[in-house]
């Protein structure tokens, strides 16, 4: 038996990456997920990779009414929320900037999807989890960005980043007593869409690599271990923490 058996999930950012890599390991581990992404084609695709136990949610996590419609379809297929991953994030390098410099529109568009989105799938997410009384567990996705002198020169990221992980903090003091954890996952550089710019060009990646005392940046697989961990019972008594899988970036 898989241990997410019987469990229903939604994942934001489903379509690419850790969020991807997520979906396939919490299908394989028994759940069903809706895959949550603004790009359709891309969760239409995942969907029809991992088969009857994954549906698609085409979303734009900065709108409410688009992520209230998400978690409504979630209500009408299973009339419960177990899980809930937030991994929709927008990165933007080239644009973003140290403060002096950072444009406000580029402020804007990163914090409507990485801190606002997040809001928004967790308020109508923690909704349908308290509806059925039994309680769920909601994973946010931090980065030693928010955190840690990685982040320099990525001020609208790193400040997005550090507001998530605020929000997950008190989120698990508020929501415990309706046996709803609320955990993050601090990842270090992996491989994904969001971090081609830098992982295309040999000298960025060298010195990211330089960075990870493990000796390497990681894989979105490298990051559904512990997503696994947390959406399952067996973290029963984990919650306001995070959970770094970082090769060890945020120890330097
Ligand atoms: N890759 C890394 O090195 C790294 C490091 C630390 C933290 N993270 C975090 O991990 C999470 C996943 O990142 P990833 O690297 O897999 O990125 P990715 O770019 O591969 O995937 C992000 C997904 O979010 C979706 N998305 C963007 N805007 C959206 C919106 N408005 N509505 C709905 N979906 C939207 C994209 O379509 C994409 O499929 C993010 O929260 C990111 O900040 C990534």
């Amino acid at each position: 038996m898989g241990r997410l058996e019987g469990k229903i999930a939604v994942i934001t950012g489903a379509g690419s990456g850790i969020g991807q890599g997520a979906a396939r390991a919490f299908v394989g581990e028994g759940a069903i997920v809706g895959l949550l992404d603004r790009n359709a084609d891309a969760v239409a695709a995942t969907a029809r990779e991992l088969g009857e136990r994954a549906f698609p949610l085409a979303t734009d996590v900065g709108d409410e009414a688009s992520v209230a419609a998400a978690f409504a379809e979630v209500r009408r297929r299973h009339g419960r929320l177990d899980v809930l991953y937030t991994c929709a994030a927008v990165q933007l390098i080239g644009e973003d900037a140290p403060v002096h410099e950072l444009d406000v529109d580029v402020w804007d568009r990163t914090h409507r999807v990485n801190l606002r989105g997040v809001y928004l799938c967790n308020k109508h997410g923690v909704r349908l989890m308290m509806e059925s009384g039994d309680g769920g567990s909601i994973i946010n996705t931090g980065s030693p960005t928010g955190l840690t002198m990685s982040g320099a020169g990525w001020h609208a990221y790193s400040s997005s980043k550090a507001g998530v992980m605020g929000l997950t903090r008190v989120m698990a003091a508020d929501y415990a007593k309706h046996k709803i954890r609320v955990n993050g996952i601090v990842p270090g550089t992996i491989e994904t869409t969001l971090t081609k710019p830098l992982v295309d060009d040999p000298e960025t990646l060298a010195g990211l690599t330089a960075l990870h005392p493990i000796g390497r940046i990681g894989t979105p697989a490298d990051m559904a271990g512990i997503a696994v961990f947390l959406a399952a019972d067996e973290s029963a008594f984990a919650t306001g923490a995070h959970f770094f899988v970082d090769g060890g970036i945020s120890v330097r």
